[in-house]
């Protein structure tokens, strides 16, 4: 049997990460319950976030230009009204962060540290702590969000379904002690991030393995863009799950990639180790598959000054036994965003009514076909307000009939060997069909592997529809452009025909 639990029309964000706690900022005074998995800041990858936030806040630059640069990255796929909307709001976001206390790192004279970051023209990527941006983004909103007496944390609580009745939300069934438990609520905010946790390879924690998708997809909602994953080109190359990610910031002050003979081998390549995130894994991943090792070489720049610019990352090269001052550090591409999602609107309504999604669980139309760097908690702070200006819109009191099922723990294990194999860095029509059968008899059986295949099912079946090569997806069978770009939409009973 379901207990019941009647929330008064308060809203639930599902997610404690920069998008959750962000919009639950927004929505106050209104009160609204948030539901964490693991304690604040514990595992949500906002907090692992060392590139910091994209926004036109240099006396050289404009948003016109941060257009123009999200636009290039994107390849085609972006939504260029989303893309103007966005990148004009993000120098106020930037602005109200600090106003709520997030500390960033300043010049001298007080003014926005701005640093450099691939495919950006301008510096304009703001960070704090060197590093340490996301962490530092984290402490500011949950310290500002625990003072606030609307918002009502609780944390270690699993969201495993939305009720949908009569083709909307009424509730979202979490587990609980006794039992599964129904929060009653006509408005759910997703914002639970990506999809790391599907691969063997991330630099996302284990535990994000696209709950939100697996939650919006069961419900009904349309899905956009789901095979377009982002892989970083320098991950630290070593047997730690989930993998340490080199900060792209690193080349941005001047280091450079070389194999083991020490050449450089991007050289031939536009803009070489600042070319666009995809451009440079696909090199990086060729170059390892003809048998190389490649390193990025940051002796010369910033050489000394590493460690004082990147402490996280020179901690974690230390514990590899590597000092980046020094020594050549290894990398590889490894799984790191997920520019896909839940489809949304310019307020960040789904295709399900009383279901918002907000940060890199949802599809706004920014990021195309590959993101370009930084710009993900840009957008996670930014349409963060206007969701919460839509919820707090839209009123939602239900009647439920809805009863809820037991759910296994979902286990993404079985899932990881499956997209890691077929859809990685580059793509084939053949294992992306032999890998869309294996996880439709995972998804359909129910177990613990059932919500992650649902994921994994819905980002197979878009990567063998798109029969050409764009951005971060990019088929070894249909190597060219097609001429006109079009954004894929489905819903997971599509996906179950087209499987
Ligand atoms: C990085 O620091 O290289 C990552 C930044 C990002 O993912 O946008």
């Amino acid at each position: 049997s379901t207990d019941i639990h009647d929330l008064a029309g308060r809203p639930v964000i599902i997610g404690g990460g920069i998008a959750g706690l962000m919009t639950a900022l927004h929505l106050a005074p209104e009160p609204v319950l948030l539901l964490s998995r693991s304690p604040l800041g514990a595992e949500a990858s906002s907090v692992w976030a060392q590139g910091g936030l994209a926004a036109a806040l240099g006396g050289d630059d404009d948003p016109a230009l941060h257009l123009a640069d999200t636009l290039a990255a994107g390849d085609g796929l972006c939504d260029p009204e989303a893309v103007r909307r966005i990148v004009h709001a993000a120098p106020a976001a930037i602005e109200n962060l600090a106003r709520l206390g997030v500390r960033f790192d300043r010049t001298p004279e007080g003014a926005l540290r701005l640093g450099l970051e691939a495919a950006h023209s301008r510096r304009r990527i703001v960070h704090a702590s060197g590093d340490g941006s996301g962490r530092e983004v984290m402490r500011g909103l949950a310290a500002a969000a625990r003072s606030t007496p609307t918002i009502t944390v609780l944390e270690g609580v699993e969201a495993q379904r939305l009720a949908v009745e009569d083709g909307r939300i009424v509730g979202v069934q979490v587990s609980s002690s006794t039992g599964p438990l129904l929060l009653a609520t006509g408005r759910v905010i997703l914002a639970t991030g990506g999809i790391g946790g599907l691969f063997q390879g991330s630099t996302n924690p284990l535990g994000s393995f696209g709950q939100g998708l697996a939650l919006a997809a069961r419900a009904g909602a349309i899905l956009a863009d789901m095979e377009f994953i982002q892989f970083h080109p320098t991950a630290l190359d070593g047997p730690g799950r989930p993998m340490s990610l080199v900060s792209e910031a690193v080349r941005g002050e001047g280091a450079i990639m070389v194999d083991e003979t020490g050449r450089r081998f991007l050289e031939g390549i536009p803009g070489a180790e600042l070319a666009p995130r995809d451009i440079v894994a696909r090199a990086v991943w060729n170059h390892l598959a003809d048998g190389h090792r490649v390193f990025l070489d940051a002796r010369q720049k910033p050489g000394p000054a590493f460690a004082r610019h990147f402490p996280t990352i020179a901690a974690a090269c230390g514990r590899a036994g590597i000092d980046p001052a020094v020594d050549l550090v290894p990398i590889r591409p490894a799984q790191h965003y997920h520019m896909g999602g839940v489809a949304v609107d310019r307020s960040g309504r789904t295709s399900v009514p009383g279901l918002w999604a907000c940060g890199e669980v949802a599809s706004t139309g920014l990021h195309g076909a590959n993101r370009l760097a930084s710009n993900s908690l840009t957008e996670a702070i930014v349409c963060a307000r206007w969701v919460a200006e839509s919820v707090a819109g839209s009123c939602g009191h239900p009647g439920i009939r809805f009863a809820a099922t037991a759910q296994p723990e979902p286990d993404p294990r079985a899932v990881r060997p499956l997209l890691s194999r077929a859809l990685g860095v580059t793509r084939h029509g053949e294992a992306l069909k032999e890998a869309a059968g294996a996880l439709l008899s995972l998804a359909q059986r129910n177990g613990a592997a059932s919500d992650p295949a649902v994921v994994g099912l819905m980002i197979a079946i878009a990567a063998l529809q798109r029969q050409e090569s764009r951005g971060a997806h990019f088929r070894t069978d249909f190597p060219g452009h097609a001429a006109v770009a079009r954004r894929s939409r489905m819903t997971l009973d599509a996906a179950l025909v087209a499987a």
